[in-house]
Order: structure tokens, then C-alpha cells, then sequence
């Protein structure tokens, strides 16, 4: 961060207080408010932090107008149209594009900590069968410090970057063993000869019994989805992980943190709500219903997959996804699948209608995963574990890049008190 010529000046009851204004290296500059309250007693007001920069970063960046989505400077597009899940990984945790020979060192880490302790299988047989795998997954990372003693050390650098590789390499695992555990089915080790898509791929859908091969372009669209994924600058849940680790609580800890925030509707439970939504509507004729409920103020019903709190233009992940909808989808000769007429009539409606376009309300990333994700053969309950397996990176990147920052403090922000104010305590015969 950089100081800018600019001040804001604010003047309270005839004080006035300047407030220096910084510059990223791109985006709006901020406001730098710290020592407003020490100097004009009082506290800014943004819940839902509509207008307020938590922290400085470097990993991520977004242009919600444009529409743009940027991991360390290069664009989403060119990413997915030539990167893959892992060498995303190492650009977002170390800032820069690995060499072959470093990409090889990073994939033969990540291949090397894919397997867990075996003393969680029985962990996991604690869970009801019918549990939700988010609920297994909240559960079992944040078990993980209990089973990792050696990378809880949150002020040793080295224990920091194990942490990160082994979060990185097991979610895959963990996820594809809830999935096995909620249907009954013995749960596959990973494989080092499989790359880490192919790995989740086998994980979820062999059996002990049979050969089970893996469709590379299958793997393709689930490294896609994975690399989409992957970061997101400082949404719910990426925010969540920050003020978890800003007390100096253990990466696991973090990380299950983030995944509880992550299963709400609003935010990665979207991708799961989104294809029920489309099950539901069922047929194209039936959309101007839906948009009409979307629309009217008394039905709390939304159009899930619409809408962000950063875009106000096309999510760039929404269109990479629907072509990989229409590629996966034609791969497995299901193209005229009904849910995925649905969708792109729904889209098409939507995106004419005076409502959507005035509030610019455009889908978002989850509007064509699930799609992707059943036609893979992955029931809804998956969905938002896969969300999760594959944001793994970009929590443990920004945790990373926090605990390194030397101006890092606890999270701990402050309100505006609406409640009683002081009064005495009344005995309980006297009230
Ligand atoms: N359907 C219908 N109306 C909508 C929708 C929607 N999906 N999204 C927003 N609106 C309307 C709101 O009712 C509101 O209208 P108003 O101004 O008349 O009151 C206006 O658009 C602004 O919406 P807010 O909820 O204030 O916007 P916010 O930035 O807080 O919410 C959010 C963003 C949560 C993503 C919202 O658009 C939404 O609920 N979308 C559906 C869920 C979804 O797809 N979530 C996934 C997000 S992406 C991700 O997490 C990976």
C-alpha cells in the first residue's frame, strides 16, 4: 500500500479529523480510518462491509464491473483455459507461476500427503450415515489438529507451509470419504499414480470390486471446476478463516471455520440450492412462475445462482463454467438434459427482465456447476464439499499471507449499541 495525495476530511461537531487515503496497485483507493475513533469518538457503520477493506492483499483481485477476476495479476480465462488446479495452487500460495521443476516438486508434495491418518476412519464412523457431508467435513478438518501435532505451530514458517500442503492434498480425501460414508460404501484410498483430479474422481466413485478408469475429459471439467474455485479475495468465508486465525487459533481450526461459513445458501451452499431450484422448476414453461416469485418483495424466494456482491456484470467464472456445462454434457451425450434447457432459458429470461438487469443481477459461478457436478454422477449433497475442497487453497494462501504480515492484529470489530442501557438487577420474587 501506497500513500495517495488525497485526504478525506471529516468534521464532527466543528473538529476536523483528515484521514489519509491509500492506493493499491489497482481498484479503489481506501480510506484509512484507524485513528478516527481515538480522535473523533466515533465508529464507522458498515455491516455486511459493504464499503470496507479488511486487510491488504495480494493474492486476488476483482473488477466486479468489468467483470474481471484476476489470481496474482493473470486472469481466470487464461487460467483455465491453460493452467491446471495445482499450478493454480502454487501460483495463489507463493505468488508466481511455477518452473516444470518446481511444479513437479509442488505435485509430488501435494501427491505424498493425499492419504490420512488412519485412525480418522474411525473418526468418521462416529457420524450418522445420513449426516450432510459439509456437516462431516466441518467436523473432521477441524479433527485434524488433533491428529497433525507437528504443523499447529502457527509462528513457525515451516509448520505453516506443511499445513498448507497437507490441507491442500487431504480435502479431496476427506470429502470423497464423507460421500462414501453418506452412501455405504467402503471408502479408496488415494492413488499417487492419478493426477489430483483423477485422484478425487476415483476416490468418489471406485469400488474395491472393479476397475474403475477415470474419463480424462471428466477429469478435465473437475480440474476446471476445482481451478474456478480456487480464491475468491475476501469473501464470507475467506473472511471468516482470517478473523479465525487473527487470534492465533491452528490452521485446521481456521479452515473448518471457513467451511461452516461457506455451506450457507447466500455463499457456497448456492451451488447445491441452485440445482434443486432448477428440479424444481422442472420444465422451461414453467420459469415465468419462478421469475415472478423472484421479483415479488413478499416471497423470500431468490433465483439462486443470480446475483453477487462484487459483480455487477457476469461473473467470469459463470461463463468458463457453462461452456464446460455444454462440453461435459455433450461428452456424455446428454446435451438436451432437460435441468440444462432449464438453466439457459432461465438464464436468457432473466437477464432481459427490467428487474435483473436494473439491480445487475447476472448468474454467478453456480449457476452451471451443478449441472457439470451431476452430470458427473455427484448427488447435490456433494456439491458444496467440492466448492469447499477446492477454495481449500485460496483460505490457506490469504491465512498464509496474514500471519506472515508483521501489522497483523486480532480481528475484533466494534457496534453500535442499540440495546438497554444501564439498569439494576431486580430479585426474581420482585419482578
Ligand atoms: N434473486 C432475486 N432478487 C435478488 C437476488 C436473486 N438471486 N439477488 C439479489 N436480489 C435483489 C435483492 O432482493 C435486493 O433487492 P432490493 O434492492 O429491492 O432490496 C437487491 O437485489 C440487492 O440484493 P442484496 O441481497 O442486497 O445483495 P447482496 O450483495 O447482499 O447479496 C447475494 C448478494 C447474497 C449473492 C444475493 O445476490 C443472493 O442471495 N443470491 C442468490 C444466492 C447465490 O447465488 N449465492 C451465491 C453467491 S456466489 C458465491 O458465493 C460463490
Amino acid at each position: 500500500m501506497s500513500a495517495s495525495k488525497r485526504t478525506a476530511t471529516i468534521t464532527l461537531d466543528g473538529k476536523t479529523i483528515d484521514l489519509p487515503v491509500h492506493h493499491g496497485t489497482t481498484g479503489p483507493d481506501v480510506v484509512d480510518i484507524r485513528k478516527l475513533y481515538a480522535e473523533g469518538d466515533v465508529f464507522t457503520f458498515d455491516p455486511g462491509f459493504t464499503s470496507t477493506a479488511a486487510c491488504e492483499s495480494g493474492i486476488t483481485y476483482i473488477d466486479g464491473d468489468a467483470g474481471e477476476l484476476l489470481y496474482r495479476g493473470y486472469p481466470i480465462e487464461q487460467l483455465a483455459e491453460q493452467s491446471s488446479h495445482l499450478e493454480v495452487c502454487y501460483l495463489l500460495l507463493y505468488g508466481e507461476l511455477p518452473t516444470p521443476a518446481q511444479l513437479a516438486d509442488f505435485e509430488g508434495r501435494v501427491t505424498r500427503h493425499t492419504m490420512v491418518h488412519e485412525q480418522m476412519h474411525y473418526f468418521f464412523r462416529g457420524f450418522r450415515r445420513d449426516s450432510h457431508p459439509m456437516a462431516t467435513m466441518v467436523g473432521v478438518v477441524g479433527a485434524m489438529s488433533a491428529f497433525y501435532h507437528d504443523s499447529l505451530d502457527i509462528n513457525d514458517p515451516w509448520q505453516r507451509e506443511v499445513a498448507a500442503i497437507r490441507m491442500i492434498a487431504k480435502l479431496p480425501t476427506i470429502a470423497a470419504m464423507a460421500y462414501k460414508y453418506s452412501i455405504g460404501q467402503p471408502f479408496v484410498y488415494p492413488k499417487n499414480s492419478l493426477d489430483y483430479a483423477s485422484n478425487f474422481l476415483h476416490m468418489c466413485f471406485a469400488v474395491p470390486c472393479e476397475e474403475y478408469v477415470v474419463k480424462p475429459a471428466l477429469a478435465k471439467a473437475m480440474d476446471r471446476i476445482m481451478m474456478l474455485h480456487a480464491d475468491h479475495e475476501q469473501n464470507a468465508s475467506t473472511s471468516t478463516v482470517r478473523l479465525a486465525g487473527s487470534s492465533g487459533a491452528n490452521p485446521f481450526a481456521c479452515i473448518a471455520a471457513g467451511i461452516a461459513c461457506l455451506w450457507g445458501p447466500a455463499h457456497g451452499g448456492a451451488n447445491q440450492a441452485c440445482l434443486e431450484m432448477l428440479r424444481e422448476i422442472g420444465t422451461v414453461d414453467r420459469i415465468p412462475e419462478f421469475i415472478r416469485r423472484a421479483k415479488d418483495k413478499n416471497d423470500s424466494f431468490r433465483l439462486m445462482g443470480f446475483g453477487h456482491r462484487v459483480y455487477k456484470n457476469f461473473d467470469p467464472r459463470a461463463k468458463v463454467m457453462k461452456e464446460s456445462a455444454d462440453e461435459v454434457l455433450g461428452l456424455l451425450g446428454i446435451e438436451n438434459n432437460e435441468t440444462l434447457k432449464v438453466a439457459k432459458e432461465l438464464e436468457r429470461i432473466a437477464l432481459e427482465d427490467e428487474y435483473f438487469v436494473s439491480k445487475k443481477l447476472y448468474p454467478n459461478v453456480d449457476f452451471y456447476s451443478g449441472i457439470i457436478l451431476e452430470a458427473m454422477g455427484f448427488p447435490t449433497s456433494m456439491f458444496t464439499p467440492i466448492f469447499a475442497l477446492s477454495r481449500t487453497v485460496g483460505w490457506i494462501s490469504q491465512w498464509k499471507e496474514m500471519i506472515a504480515d508483521p501489522a497483523q492484529k486480532i480481528g475484533r470489530p466494534r457496534q453500535l449499541y442499540v440495546g438497554p442501557t444501564r439498569r439494576d438487577y431486580i430479585a426474581i420474587g420482585a419482578r
